[in-house]
């Protein structure tokens, strides 16, 4: 059913996330996500672990006469203060027919006061559907229709969907809106289509409210949303026989009031860019200030080679000028991103971090997901290169490059500068019954092979009790050098090229202050680096001409790329995208009496800290605080070998948390990522708007990759038998692990781990040629002389561990090998210059150019 791909990403407006997607998860108030996996469970049949029901509720409003299916969150329930409720009605032929159409209710949305918002994602997610947002001010309900391609503040809507009210209401907690909601059933959003179909009886709609009003709030147009804070969920919504009525032409035309707000004066400038220098040209550029870019740009600017780092986003440390921190940060240099307690911020206020072109979450920031994870950091288990990745990058060949980040981010698995470990309660519930059962302890990176039937406290790539890792490392050193430079604000659009040869990169600002135009790279001998991440590079590989030909045709054919893309003459045909990966996650839930007293409330250290607390992490970086949030570990590992002989690896994250329905207290959540050895693959695609999408989810398409799965899940259980007073939340004690794991949905929404990876593989099989790999084993882009892909995006596949450090580890041995590349050469006139399968340079001798004789050979002439 398609309509689960939909489903693939979470609900919500802004920075709302769910509960249990592998690296760090937020607990306040996100419970819905039990919800959400009730309806699909039931739904698709399958064994319920959540019981959940989703049945309408049928009410007749006496104002109106209008008769609902209502669906709702009572007033009362811990996931949302003051509750909801959301009632539909539909065309009498939507049963048969998909409407195109309905009339909303928002019977109680809950405010304060005539303050807060709430808003319907009319496909689930947040992302690729169409959103309505609702909120009261002074007398009046204003609606603005949105769309988002990224967790970060929606568009305007750009279809031709209309909203007209019929009524509203509102009192000191609460408002509603009775409103009809034309064309709202199918979207195009500049060519992002979607829609919800009423057809099949089932709709899965999203929620989100927030006590904060919006800013601007006459202004649909130009509201700003600064983050919910009311809940969050996505439900499956059954139809029934009453939502579909012969009234509803009657009942729709009594929706005559258009609201359109006042936006008093000019409305919003663009954003302003600062022009390329011009008469600059650098050696190389490297784009995107991540895992991978900023090793990379550190290690090529210290061979003495001018270097240019163009990152989109902000800075995020305090050393590199970052500013965004809560009130108890004022006045010190830190910010959100320093303190360790404060990473799972990021799932409750997004804006301007996340990245905003791609379904999944991503940090679009300086320093890229080392900016906002949680900062996890291993030591490479060797069997991870041996396996995935081609000759020369074995773990022999790697050991060298391992050694050299680990000098520089040793990490630590005490972050608090006290050397102590704070509420390690849950922790020794763990660690108790794992020992009992014959797993080893051992200290992870001293031990990086021994990953089966092992557990470790969680070693972290923080430093002097602070986030670390490579802003703090390979950035400081860049920026000593005079020929390093950084723009920050600033999007590479796409690479120029003249047929493999790059010449340029093309730039836009994406804030106040970043550069436009074209900026060089020097002649003949300068190369391009793309470490813009899994989705970053490949889009701008697309966005170059460089991909599969469904992909550049939809580049090609988007207002915003179509009238200057490059010709299809000049295409390369390599298969980026495919290949996509991610630890598959499945989250399981425990309680014990024991864990009670670890539990820390993370979200409130934001807004209100203890004091204590908050003086231990600012007087001497020791505390709670100066470990990640929430209260990570043991981290545990176990190989399965499958029936078809290859072993897989499984990795658990325990923390302090509690998930689905589960409260936090006396819960832990362990998260179990399936990593190496897993041969289920995704794609990634290109949308007319040009974002990206997950449109083939990359999990347990291989039953082998499932039976492992099952199997760890199975073992987990019987080692824990042994710890007293443990209780098994889900699953529950009676239910099977094959029942549970087959009631989870495979969507990202529900599985993700937020370590995507593998659209640019690495390999010696030309893409070009039919074969999978984009780059070649100098990370080269196939077909090209001088572009270079440094990222999570060649690796062929996740491996053991969370991958931060195995991507660092890649770019410090990537830049040794582009720097040990010889220059690039110009063609003599009559040398060979292109070909399908040609390797060599591209460039042609003043007075002559590269012209194509056939698919497998061009000349200089
Ligand atoms: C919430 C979260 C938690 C995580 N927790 C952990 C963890 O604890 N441990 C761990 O090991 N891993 C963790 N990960 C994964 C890890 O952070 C990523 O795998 C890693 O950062 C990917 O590295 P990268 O270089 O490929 O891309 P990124 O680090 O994402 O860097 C890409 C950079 O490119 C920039 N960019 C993108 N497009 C453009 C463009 N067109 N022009 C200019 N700049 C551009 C982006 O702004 C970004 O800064 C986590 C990830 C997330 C999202
Ligand atoms: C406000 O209105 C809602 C219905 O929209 C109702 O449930 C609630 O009780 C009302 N609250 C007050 C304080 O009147
Ligand atoms: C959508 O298209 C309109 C006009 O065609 C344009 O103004 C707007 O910027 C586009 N929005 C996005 C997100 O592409
Ligand atoms: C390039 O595009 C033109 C015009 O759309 C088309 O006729 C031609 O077949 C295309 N060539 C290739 C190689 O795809
Ligand atoms: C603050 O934390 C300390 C431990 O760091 C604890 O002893 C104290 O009770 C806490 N105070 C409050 C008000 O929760
Ligand atoms: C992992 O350890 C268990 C217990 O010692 C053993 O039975 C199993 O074969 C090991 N797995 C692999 C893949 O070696
Ligand atoms: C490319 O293909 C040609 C013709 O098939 C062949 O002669 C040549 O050896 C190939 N070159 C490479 C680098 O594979």
């Amino acid at each position: 059913m398609p309509r689960w791909v939909l489903l693939s990403s979470l609900p919500s407006l802004l920075a709302l996330q769910q509960p249990g997607q592998g690296d760090i998860v937020a607990s306040v108030k996100m419970r819905s996500a039990s919800r959400f996996l009730g309806a699909l469970a039931a739904v698709a049949s399958l064994p319920s672990a959540f019981g959940q029901n989703n049945v309408p509720n049928t009410f007749t409003d006496a104002e109106t006469g209008i008769v609902f299916n209502s669906w709702g969150i009572p007033n009362g329930s811990p996931q949302s203060q003051g509750g909801w409720t959301f009632g539909m009605a539909l065309p009498s032929d939507a049963l048969s027919t998909d409407a195109t159409e309905f009339i909303g209710y928002l019977v109680e949305c809950a405010s304060k006061d005539a303050a807060g918002w709430c808003g319907f994602s009319l496909a689930g997610p947040m992302t690729n559907s169409l959103l309505i947002t609702a909120w009261p001010h002074e007398d009046t309900v204003y609606t603005t229709l949105r769309y988002a391609g990224g967790y970060a503040m929606p568009d305007k809507y750009a279809g031709n969907a209309e909203i007209t009210q019929i009524r509203s209401s509102q009192n000191s907690t609460h408002f509603s809106l009775v409103f009809r909601c034309k064309n709202c059933l199918q979207w195009d959003h500049n060519g992002s289509t979607g829609g919800a179909s009423t057809s099949g009886g089932f709709l899965v709609l999203g929620w989100v409210q927030a006590f904060p009003s919006p800013g601007n709030p006459t202004c649909p147009d130009q509201i700003t949303l600064e983050q919910h804070d009311n809940g969050m969920g996505i439900w499956g919504a059954v139809l029934d026989e009453n939502v579909a009525n012969p009234s509803y032409t009657a009942w729709a035309a009594q929706a005559t009031k258009t609201v359109t707000g006042d936006c008093g004066g000019p409305v919003e400038t663009g954003i302003i860019g600062v022009p390329v220098p011009t008469g600059t040209a650098f050696d190389y550029i490297v784009v995107g200030g991540g895992a991978g870019g900023i090793p990379t740009a550190d290690k090529l600017s210290e061979s003495g080679k001018s270097v240019l780092l163009i990152e989109k986003g902000i800075a995020s440390t305090g050393e590199h000028g970052g500013t965004l921190k809560p009130k108890w940060l004022e006045g010190t240099q830190l910010t959100r991103f320093d303190v360790p307690g404060l990473c799972n911020q990021i799932w409750v206020d997004s804006n301007g971090i996340a990245c905003t072109d791609t379904d999944q979450m991503a940090g679009c920031v300086l320093g890229g997901g080392t900016a906002i994870n949680a900062g996890l950091w291993f030591k490479p288990y060797s069997l991870d290169w041996d396996y995935l990745f081609p000759t020369g990058w074995k773990a022999k060949d790697v050991a060298g490059a391992i050694s050299r980040v680990f000098s520089r981010i040793p990490g630590t698995d005490t972050p608090s500068q006290d050397g102590q470990r704070y509420l390690q309660q849950g922790f020794n519930v763990l660690a108790g019954g794992l020992r009992a059962a014959g797993w080893q302890q051992v200290t992870a990176n001293n031990a990086p092979d021994r990953k089966n039937r092992t557990f470790s406290n969680t070693p972290y790539m923080f430093s002097g009790g602070q986030r670390g890792g490579p802003l703090a490392t390979y950035l400081r050193t860049a920026k000593t050098r005079p020929n390093f430079n950084l723009w920050l604000n600033t999007v590479v659009k796409r690479v120029i090229r003249t047929d493999g040869h790059i010449t340029a990169v093309e730039v836009e600002p994406f804030r106040d202050g970043g550069y436009k135009g074209i900026v060089k790279v020097k002649d003949v001998t300068g190369r391009v680096v793309l470490s813009a991440g899994t989705f970053g590079s490949a889009k701008i590989l697309l966005r170059s001409g460089i991909g599969p030909a469904d992909q550049l045709e939809i580049v090609k054919n988007s207002v915003l790329d179509g009238p200057d893309f490059i010709n299809n003459a000049s295409w390369i045909n390599l298969p980026v995208g495919y290949n996509l990966d991610d630890h598959l996650n499945t989250d399981t839930v425990i309680s014990h009496n024991n864990v009670g007293p670890a539990f820390y409330d993370f979200y409130q250290a934001w807004t209100a800290p203890n004091t204590t607390d908050a003086n231990k992490y600012l007087s001497s970086r020791s505390g709670i605080l100066a470990q990640s949030a929430p209260n990570i570990g043991p981290m545990f590992w176990e190989e399965i070998k499958g029936a078809d002989g290859k072993v897989r690896q499984l990795q658990w994250t325990a923390r302090v948390e509690g998930s689905f329905d589960v409260p936090n207290g006396y819960a832990m959540t362990m998260s179990q990522y399936l990593g190496r050895g897993a041969t289920s693959r995704g794609r990634m695609t290109i949308t007319p708007s040009l974002t990206t999408i997950v449109s083939d989810v990359p999990y347990l398409k291989d039953p082998n990759d499932k039976e492992a799965v099952i199997t760890g899940l199975n073992n987990l259980r019987a080692a824990l038998n042994n710890v007293q007073g443990l209780t098994w939340n889900y699953p529950t004690a009676s239910m099977s692990s094959r029942e549970y794991v087959d009631s989870i949905p495979v969507t990202p929404g529900v599985r993700r781990a937020n370590h995507w990876m593998g659209t640019n593989k690495i390999g010696t099989d030309d893409g070009r040629l039919g074969g999978t790999a984009v780059v070649d084993l100098n990370t080269k882009v196939y077909g090209t002389d001088n572009l270079f892909v440094v990222d999570a995006s060649i690796f062929p596949g996740t491996p053991a561990t969370n991958p931060s450090s195995y991507i660092v580890t890649a770019a410090e041995h990537a830049s040794a090998k582009i720097l040990a590349l010889p220059p690039a050469q110009v063609n003599a006139k009559w040398a060979q210059c292109g070909g399908k399968n040609w390797t060599g340079s591209f460039q042609c001798a003043a007075g002559s150019t590269c012209q194509r004789q056939n698919d497998w050979y061009s000349q200089c002439l």
